[in-house]
């Protein structure tokens, strides 16, 4: 069977109002490029005949500007899950404009196939080839594309020549049974194979083609800060301890590491480090970081669901193919960020909070507990699941007007029961093995900037004075610090002394 080329205006005609997209990709990688701009002009005629115009719109995780930008600037995004990072969509999603809703990456897939969601209207997948069989070799990120084609009425293929057709071979598409008959993931180590190296699609449901050409657009790091190499440094100073202490095993565990600056600044420490053995990463994303370290051989295999890589990194591993080959595998975002896996293989998460509480509490998502950032993405799966599970974040935002260390977080999405580590720029604290108390004292000392060390020994000694209890929160002073900025644009206005 031929397939047909059609341009991506014609593909939009096809998508009408309130229909499903299934996009192929975990953040900008392996996202469809062109189909959704047209769409959004389609909608911008739409909207100007008067007619609404929204559609809903599942993806692997993060997207780029020609999807959750473009699509949220003109107003056509109903219905977005299970995570985005773009101005204008979180702007949108904070007016209710549109609706959102953040899940674990590593759960949306199975959530589709158990029929959660319903269908999806249109599968959107972006391809370095298809055969006539409906093999498809995926782009440079999978997301959740294997479990949203099966359950798509119809099929667009993008297909990207600016693709290598050597990434055959780079991917593992492997999609679970369903309970009840599930059986394990065969995954022993960051290197094992357990699927496929082309997504298998019904061919039938291919109504059209588009010819795209362009690298992902992931823009390049700018070079850490004194601060996030601070936390990098305080990282990598922790996992040593831990490695010489024996509670790391000597062949050392696999890494996940989250995206941002601090992300980059722990694996530039840990390239760094004679004293590491060489490691490997189990992880959702690989930032250009890791390229460095596969080509230096300290990372010696890495394991993901999305390369992220800036359009010249990523123009650097397709120059050399060869060598990076058999260093990477993309797996679907169920599989990468699979608690099951996680589990086995020891991998240590490390993972970015906006801000903690003294008893050890993560808000990862929700500004000041109220507004939406961009989601709750993989660090659940990791941390919930991970050997041992680091936070880290700088101890004070905004030149100090906020502080990250509060006495309760506004928004609550790792609980004090998986945050093992809490890290800033100021120091390490150890959260295992001490009760809430002996953890508040730990996280003030410790991680909270010396600005704010009195006020939350306040805040403790408050809770301990009055209502007490093993966890002595003080109900009505907990958001004090959140309270201080909203009122006054400093958390440093607040008085405690007015609660006693
Ligand atoms: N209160 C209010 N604003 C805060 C804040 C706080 N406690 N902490 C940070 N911010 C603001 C910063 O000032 C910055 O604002 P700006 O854009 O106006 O400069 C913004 O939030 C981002 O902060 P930054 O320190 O640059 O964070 P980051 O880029 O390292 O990202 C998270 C941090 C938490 C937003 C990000 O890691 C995330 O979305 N995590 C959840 C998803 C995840 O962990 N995925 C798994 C691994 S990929």
């Amino acid at each position: 069977m031929a397939y047909d080329f059609i341009s991506a205006a014609d593909a939009a005609e096809m998508i009408q109002n309130g229909n499903t997209l299934g996009l192929s990709g975990f953040t900008a990688p392996g996202n469809p490029k062109s189909i959704t701009e047209a769409l959004a002009a389609k909608a911008v005629r739409e909207h100007e005949k008067g007619n609404e115009f929204k559609v809903n719109i599942f993806t692997g995780a993060s997207t780029n500007d020609h999807i959750d930008g473009i699509l949220s600037r003109n107003n056509v995004v109903n219905m977005r899950a299970p995570y985005q990072n773009t101005p204008d969509l979180r702007k949108r999603i904070n007016a209710h404009d549109a609706h959102y809703f953040d899940r674990h990456l590593s759960e949306m897939a199975q959530e589709f196939r158990y029929g959660f969601y319903g269908d999806v209207d249109f599968a959107l997948i972006e391809a370095a080839d298809i055969d006539e069989n409906g093999e498809v070799l995926l782009g440079c990120g999978i997301g959740n594309i294997p479990s949203y084609a099966p359950r798509a009425k119809k099929i667009f293929i993008e297909l990207n020549e600016a693709l290598p057709k050597s990434l055959m071979g780079m991917h593992d598409v492997y999609v679970p049974n369903d309970p009840p008959y599930r059986r394990e993931i065969p995954i022993y180590s960051p290197r094992d194979r357990a699927g496929r190296p082309t997504l298998k699609i019904d061919k039938s449901k291919v109504v059209g083609i588009v010819r795209t050409n362009s690298l992902d657009g992931v823009k390049a790091f700018t070079a850490p800060d004194e601060t996030s190499n601070r936390i990098g440094a305080n990282v990598v100073d922790f996992l040593i301890t831990e490695y010489r202490r024996g509670r790391i095993p000597k062949e050392f565990l696999p890494l996940q590491s989250g995206v941002g600056n601090v992300a980059n600044a722990v694996l530039h420490y840990l390239s760094l480090d004679k004293e590491l053995p060489n490691f490997m990463m189990y992880t959702e994303v690989v930032q250009d970081s890791v390229l460095e370290l596969l080509r230096l051989g300290k990372c010696s295999f890495a394991s993901t669901c999305s390369m992220t890589f800036s359009d010249k990194v990523e123009s650097e591993l397709f120059s050399d193919m060869n060598y990076f080959h058999d260093k990477i595998v993309m797996r679907p975002s169920e599989i990468s960020n699979n608690p099951e896996v996680i589990r086995r293989l020891g991998v240590i998460a490390m993972n970015t909070a906006l801000e903690a509480d003294i008893f050890g509490n993560v808000n990862s998502s929700h500004v000041l507990g109220q507004k939406m950032m961009n989601g709750i993405g993989g660090s659940g799966d990791f941390a919930r699941n991970g050997y041992i599970s680091i936070f880290s974040c700088p101890s004070v935002t905004k030149s100090g007007l906020i502080s990250n260390i509060v006495p309760h977080v506004g928004h609550v999405d790792h609980s004090e029961h998986s945050v093992d580590v809490i890290i800033t720029d100021q120091g390490i604290a150890d959260l295992r093995g001490k009760d809430p108390v002996q953890r508040a004292e730990t996280i003030i000392d410790n991680c909270a900037n010396p600005m704010y060390r009195e006020l939350l020994h306040d805040y403790l000694r408050l809770g301990i004075n009055g209502a007490g209890g093993q966890t002595p929160i003080t109900h009505r002073a907990a958001f004090a610090f959140h309270s201080a900025f909203s009122e006054t644009g400093d958390m440093r206005n607040v008085d405690f002394s007015k609660y006693c």
